[in-house]
């Protein structure tokens, strides 16, 4: 047998040689795209718990060793060293910028910040007290309405323009949709400002007063979208993969994205973090939640714990532990409880056989949302800005996926279980 193959016998004795894929890091994968053929049978995984979807260059995670490197960075020197532009440049064009290209491409979001004032409309048209990330998908979805001069996938200009406009125009559509939830008049971006300075411009400035950004809370919203940017082939980033994989034009590929993101075991997980810990709201009641969370006929698990890929720390967790520290110690709001608290049941779960045995560790979500009250953000906001930050990853795996000449659309298998065929029963029969 060769080297690179990986023998397969099935019960018959018919024998298949199935090539092995050896990447840059990381283990070797099976192709088994001749086995139906060969075979007669499919593989069965259901969450693709050892299934890889795709070939890609973008992020490369080691769940064991708690890795998370951009295009081969590790994720702890660029949260030190760069910032959140920097790094989408990276995930968009695999190389890090010069000064010159940086200058260039930071422009170039600046200038796409506003949006089509039409748009603006559909903002009257929710409820005040809609969700901002059903607006969001919906706005984002809407967008191939608007800026449908750019939805020609094989064309490079319309792709960059296409990264350029989602990139620039979702902290507005984000800031619009929290606007609408307060009440306030929506404010439109200023291109003299920084992109995480932008944002918050937008999100809490209003015209009856000047707004005081405050520069620590631009750095650790810098903060949370670096580490936020890219996580390979996570839920929503393949639901991105998927739908733009029939050739569906990419705003559409990304509200997808979007709505993907939304529940709570994905990024939605960082709303139901600081649901949890209002829930538990004292340090004496966090026994009896990490009791409901061992429970297995009870359907409550610990939010922020547990990640499908991460079997040690979430190397995102370790940065954004700091800088919630950093945040919470420098803007001195009131919610140091929260952090306390959530400090003390991060030490009970770890140190809990249950958490240990099955190597549940605290993820990015579980700090996230802290820092997000610390600023002001309110609870609905969170996975909204999750998918701020995610959006480049989102775009750069798009990018991927469409320019990949081995593209395929994606469409797995099944194992049926229903019902063997039987005949149809007229209605005065059955
Ligand atoms: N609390 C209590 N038990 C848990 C938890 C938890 N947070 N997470 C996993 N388990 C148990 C689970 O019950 C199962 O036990 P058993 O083997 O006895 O059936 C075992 O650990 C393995 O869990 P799983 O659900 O099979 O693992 P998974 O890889 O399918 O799920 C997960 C990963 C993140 C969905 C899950 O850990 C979870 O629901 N965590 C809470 C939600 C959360 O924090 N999500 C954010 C993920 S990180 C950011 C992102 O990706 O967006």
């Amino acid at each position: 047998m060769r080297q690179d193959a990986f023998r397969l016998i099935s019960p018959d004795g018919t024998e298949s040689e199935m090539k092995i894929h050896r990447g840059t890091m990381g283990p070797d994968v099976i192709d088994i795209g001749a086995l139906y053929r060969e075979q007669g049978v499919f593989t069965y995984d259901p969450g693709f718990v050892a299934t890889g979807s795709c070939a890609s260059k973008i992020t490369y995670i080691d769940g064991e060793q708690g890795v998370l490197m951009y295009r081969g960075y590790p994720v702890e020197q660029l949260a030190k060293h760069s910032s959140f532009i920097e790094v989408s440049y990276l995930l968009l064009h695999g190389s890090l910028p010069s000064a010159d290209e940086l200058a260039e491409f930071d422009r170039t979001i600046r200038v796409h910040t506003m949006l089509n004032e039409g748009m603006l409309n559909f903002f009257k048209g929710f409820r005040y007290d809609a969700h901002p990330m059903a607006i969001l998908s919906a706005v984002v979805g809407s967008m191939s309405a608007y800026y449908h001069d750019t939805t020609d996938a094989d064309n490079p200009e319309h792709r960059d323009i296409f990264a350029h406009r989602i990139l620039a125009k979702l902290p507005t559509i984000a800031a619009a949709a929290y606007k609408l939830n307060v009440g306030q008049p929506f404010i439109y971006p200023r291109n003299d400002l920084n992109y995480c300075e932008n944002l918050l411009h937008m999100l809490f400035a209003v015209p009856a007063e000047p707004y005081q950004i405050d520069p620590i809370a631009a750095e650790a919203l810098d903060l949370l979208f670096i580490l936020h940017a890219d996580h390979e082939q996570n839920c929503s980033t393949s639901t991105v993969r998927m739908a733009g994989s029939s050739g569906a034009n990419p705003y559409s590929a990304i509200a997808a994205g979007i709505s993907a993101l939304w529940g709570p075991a994905h990024g939605g997980a960082n709303e139901a973090v600081l649901e949890m810990l209002e829930e538990i709201g004292d340090a004496s009641q966090i026994g009896k939640f990490v009791d409901k969370a061992k429970d297995r006929n009870d359907p409550f698990r610990l939010m922020g714990f547990g990640h499908r890929v991460y079997k040690n720390f979430d190397p995102r967790a370790t940065i954004i532990r700091e800088m919630a520290h950093k945040v919470l110690g420098q803007l001195g709001r009131a919610d140091t409880p929260l952090l306390n608290l959530a400090l003390e049941l991060e030490q009970v779960a770890l140190k809990d056989e249950y958490f240990i045995e099955k190597n549940l560790y605290p993820n990015v979500d579980f700090y996230s949302g802290i820092i997000y009250r610390a600023l002001g953000i309110p609870t609905s906001m969170f996975t909204v800005m999750f998918a701020i930050g995610r959006s480049v990853g989102w775009t750069a795996h798009w990018r991927e996926m469409i320019t990949d000449p081995n593209g395929k659309i994606s469409r797995p298998r099944q194992l049926y279980t229903g019902s063997a065929e039987r005949d149809y029963i007229p209605i005065d029969k059955r």
